[in-house]
């Protein structure tokens, strides 16, 4: 296997896969890609437009070829959108050249983490508390079936780092 495998940072919203990820980029040398960032260059507008103006499929068929462009790269620390989970499809593509990680928080910490933001469409409908425990509960096999899995409640994005490297190189050593 190659030694510049990918790293793939998936999770929900709010588990720190983007502060992570520039950590992990940092200390390898890889390429941080995330994800969010590269649609919305490309979309030329925020997720949140994408959303409101295209509808979340559209959004979803963007993450999709971005996940098929990406996997097919190497040496790159991936932080995906918290929706990813959503197309086993995209762990599979990422699993043939990348080790899949997922982060993860209870509903508490990841209120904690969120609560001032306004740029997650998909938080703003309702209640933040009930919509997170929701969607967490619907995902929460999809999550699960994730093979490597790092619990981040509690802990600084540089403890998180230090986990999802060691869980790194043991899966490509
Ligand atoms: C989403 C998570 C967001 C973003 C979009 C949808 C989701 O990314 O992709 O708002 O479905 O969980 P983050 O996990 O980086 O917030």
């Amino acid at each position: 296997m190659s030694s510049k495998k990918n790293i793939v940072l998936v999770g929900f919203m709010g588990t720190g896969k983007t502060a992570c990820g520039r950590l992990l980029a940092e200390r390898l040398g890889y390429r941080l890609r995330e994800m969010d960032a590269i649609i919305e260059e490309r979309a030329g507008k925020k997720i949140s437009a994408i959303f409101a103006e295209d509808g979340e499929p559209a959004f979803r068929a963007m993450e999709r070829e971005l996940v098929r462009e990406l996997a097919g790269e190497e040496g790159q620390v991936i932080a995906a959108g918290g929706g990813i989970v959503l197309q086993p499809e995209n762990i599979r593509d990422f699993e043939r050249n990348g080790v899949v990680v997922c982060l993860r928080a209870t509903p508490e910490e990841i209120l904690d983490r969120v609560r001032a933001d306004q740029h997650r469409p998909l938080l703003e409908e309702g209640e933040k508390a009930q919509r997170i425990r929701e969607l967490l509960e619907q995902r929460k096999p999809l999550y699960d079936a994730v093979p490597h899995q790092v619990d981040t409640t509690g802990h600084t994005p540089e403890q998180v780092a230090d986990a999802v490297l060691e869980t790194y190189r043991s899966a490509t050593r």
